[in-house]
């Protein structure tokens, strides 16, 4: 089970202008706790101006690196990442949760597989971590990366990535494409969108034959897995290989307040005004709830009760508040976390669901 606990910052490292990776001391008794896949991502809550944040950010160390770092870009209105980058000091403590997240695949030593990553921006986070660790633990295995941004003064970990092509020379190929300064080779101007992809690996001269990928990670905004999806689908690699994670949704939670807004359209007036009765069951502890079926999601309404339930980012990406439905209906605002076998035994994201029947049990111990 997730829990948070009091970790200090020992190294902050400015990795570009707009980005610095965060070093974590992991006292010797909560080793275990920490150990994690990679791909995974922490999230980190403290109180800024009276107001308790939470944000989930990635991993960026191999699991081979015997050390806790995340990686922190400046967003705009970013209150957590802008308090990271300006403010953030060696020696402060922050509460952070134990590893979480499904962007990863098992690491199997014995056996030769290809990995195609494709990231964009501050995506490269998770994918440098799993970059790293499958290079280290499976010596046979051979890693391609398609890395997106603006220019190469905004590469995130470009001194890493170097290492990695002089350590594996023969095992791990990198192919930067640049958005806004010019390279040699048009094929590598551009946005990655799906025209890029397609003639990345269909085109004339294809560099990658994504077909033969036995594992395939995107990861970053929205349009830029979504394009890549189509455009991997289109060459025929099957979609059970590909693994997404998103940093942002492509319309900032516009998605969201349309769901909202559709559901409650449909709802007649006695069932709008109608509250329905939800247990939530968290770490063997049952909460009682009352809520009408376009009121505050499941998550909003337990956290009102002071329930110490997981979540982080609150708009349907990270999966930290995933559960089970054991009774009754819900219905989620937006899913980007979720995958259809996932949804069909059951599972949702509290911090999207509203009850649509009169009894609703949700369970978070069901894994
Ligand atoms: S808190 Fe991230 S998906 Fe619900």
């Amino acid at each position: 089970m997730v829990a948070f606990h009091p970790l200090t910052v020992i190294d902050i490292r400015r990795e570009t202008e707009e980005a610095v990776s965060i070093l974590f001391s992991v006292p010797p008794a909560l080793r275990d706790a920490y150990r994690f896949a990679p791909g995974q991502y922490l999230t980190l809550r403290t109180r800024i101006e009276g107001e308790e944040l939470r944000r989930s950010y990635s991993i960026c160390s191999g699991i081979n690196d015997n050390e806790l770092r995340v990686a922190v870009k400046t967003v705009p209105e970013g209150k957590f990442s802008h308090f990271a980058n300006a403010h953030l000091a060696v020696g402060d403590t922050l509460d952070v949760m134990t590893p979480d997240g499904r962007f990863t695949a098992p690491i199997e030593p014995e056996k030769a597989k290809r990995y195609l990553m494709i990231a964009a921006g501050s995506g490269i986070t998770p994918i440098l971590s799993l970059a790293k660790t499958y290079l280290h633990a499976e010596p046979k295995s051979q890693v391609t990366l398609i890395y997106g941004n603006k220019s190469a003064a905004s590469i995130l970990f470009l001194e890493d990535l170097q290492g990695l092509k002089d350590t594996y020379p023969t095992r791990f190929s990198l192919i930067h494409i640049l958005s806004r300064q010019p390279r040699e080779v048009p094929l590598f101007n551009g946005r990655i969108d799906r025209e890029k992809c397609r003639a990345l690996f269909t085109g004339p001269a294809a560099p990658v034959d994504p077909v033969q990928a036995d594992e395939v990670f995107l990861c970053g905004p929205q349009g830029m897995v979504d394009d890549a999806t189509a455009a991997l689908s289109e060459a025929g690699v099957a979609l059970k290989k590909i693994h997404t994670e998103l940093f942002t949704p492509a319309d900032g939670g516009a998605a969201i307040a349309k769901a909202r807004a559709q559901r409650a359209e449909r709802l007649s007036t006695e069932d709008r005004a109608k509250l329905r009765h939800v247990t939530v069951i968290y770490d063997g502890i049952e909460i009682e709830l009352d809520l009408a079926s376009d009121g505050i999601p499941i998550l909003d309404a337990a956290m009102e009760r002071s329930a110490d339930i997981p979540y982080s980012c609150k708009g349907g990406m990270c999966c930290t508040c995933r559960c089970k439905v054991l009774v009754g209906d819900v219905a989620m605002d937006v899913n980007y976390a979720l995958t259809k076998q996932e949804t069909d035994a059951g599972f949702v994201l509290a911090c999207q669901s509203h009850p649509m029947t009169d009894e609703v049990v949700l369970d978070f111990d069901v894994k």
